[in-house]
């Protein structure tokens, strides 16, 4: 028996990803665009995205240190990779893999405003809206998903499966 079960195929990724970058060219024409993927789950996400994405734009990412229960949803955030391009007056799109509680979205959207960003949105491939804890605005959702811990497509358990072409749901033993 198979330990998980496909909830998104390839076809369905592709078209959702195409859908996404089309309306991101449309809305960002003549902004000063910087797409900031977050490590480790958005780099497959982000490397499809941003090829559908027909604008002028640069590239950077951050990596969020695991914060336990510490957290507070008020803008604090510890990295253990910051952006490395100047943010200052730029159109930051912040695009993570999932949105869960929200804690971490909404420490990136504070931080990216306070380094002085001209304006931040968000990109989220799979939005996980019933589990949220703070409230935080996602402008682009490729996907809305109720429920079960999600792999593949750069979504890891474990570090596992990230490679996988498409999104499973991990099935309990
Ligand atoms: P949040 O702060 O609770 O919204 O945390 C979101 C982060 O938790 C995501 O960026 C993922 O790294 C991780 N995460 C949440 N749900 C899942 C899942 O179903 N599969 C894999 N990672 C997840
Ligand atoms: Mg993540």
């Amino acid at each position: 028996m198979s330990d998980k079960e496909i909830v998104i195929n390839r076809t369905d990724l592709a078209r959702r990803v195409n859908e996404l970058g089309i309306a991101i060219t449309h809305d960002y024409t003549g902004a000063h665009l910087m797409v900031v993927g977050v490590l480790n789950g958005a780099f497959i996400f982000m490397a499809d995205l941003v090829r559908e994405i027909k604008l002028d734009l640069q590239v950077d990412f951050v990596r969020v240190a695991s914060y336990g229960m510490s957290t507070k949803s008020s803008g604090e955030i510890r990295f253990s990779k910051d952006v490395e391009l100047d943010i200052k007056d730029k159109d930051i799109l912040i695009v993570e893999d999932i949105v869960d509680t929200g804690r971490t979205l909404v420490c990136l959207q504070n931080y990216m405003k306070k380094r002085g960003a001209k304006s931040v949105r968000t990109c989220a491939l799979i939005d996980k809206k019933e589990r949220r804890e703070v409230e935080v605005v996602i402008e682009y959702v490729g996907f809305d998903v109720k429920e079960g811990f999600l792999v593949g497509y750069g979504l890891d358990c474990g570090e596992k499966y990230r490679q996988l072409e498409e999104v499973f749901q991990l099935l309990k033993p």
